[in-house]
């Protein structure tokens, strides 16, 4: 895999486009989890510049901060608890147009303003999340809910 990424100038969706095939690539090429994750970190990070990307994983019935690029967050996350335990605990992808908005959520940084957290599936069961956080309210949509969804599929299969 090159160490040079592709980034599109174009549209958010053009940028997605872009950025699969070399997720993909990549992937194909190495199971460690944890290198992989924190490879797909960078690469949402360095395409669309979010404030945090990063990943949680369940271990011992708690997620537990995984790799990430932004700044430091935090550790642990119980079921239920927050927009990462939201998700969790309703397998569900949750789109937070203004995290002022939802109740208990968990701000590791006041900078972080909407955010969008997909739960990662292995043997349909949940085993992580990613979550992505911006310092601005709106940022996500159903376009960015479409293709995480692929990007956490690639990284849940074995
Ligand atoms: N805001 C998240 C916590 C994780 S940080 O945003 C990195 C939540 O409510 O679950």
């Amino acid at each position: 895999m090159a160490e040079n990424l592709v980034i599109s100038t174009g549209s958010k969706e053009e940028k997605y486009k872009v950025l699969l095939p070399q997720i993909k690539a990549l992937l194909e090429g190495e199971t460690d989890l944890i290198a992989n994750m924190a490879n797909v970190a960078a690469m949402i990070k360095s395409t669309f510049g979010f404030f945090w990307v990063g990943f949680y994983r369940l271990q011992e019935e708690m997620l537990v901060l995984g790799p990430f690029q932004g700044p430091i967050a935090c550790t642990r996350i119980r079921y239920g608890k927050g927009v990462c335990g939201t998700a969790w605990r309703d397998a569900v992808t949750v789109i937070v147009p203004n995290v002022d908005d939802f109740p208990g959520h968990i701000a590791c940084n006041s900078a972080s303003k909407s955010e969008i957290v997909v739960p990662i599936f292995r043997k349909e069961l949940v085993i992580g999340v990613l979550d992505i956080d911006s310092d601005q309210l709106n940022t996500f949509d159903e376009t960015d809910a479409r293709y995480l969804e692929k990007i956490c599929r690639l990284l849940g299969e074995e």
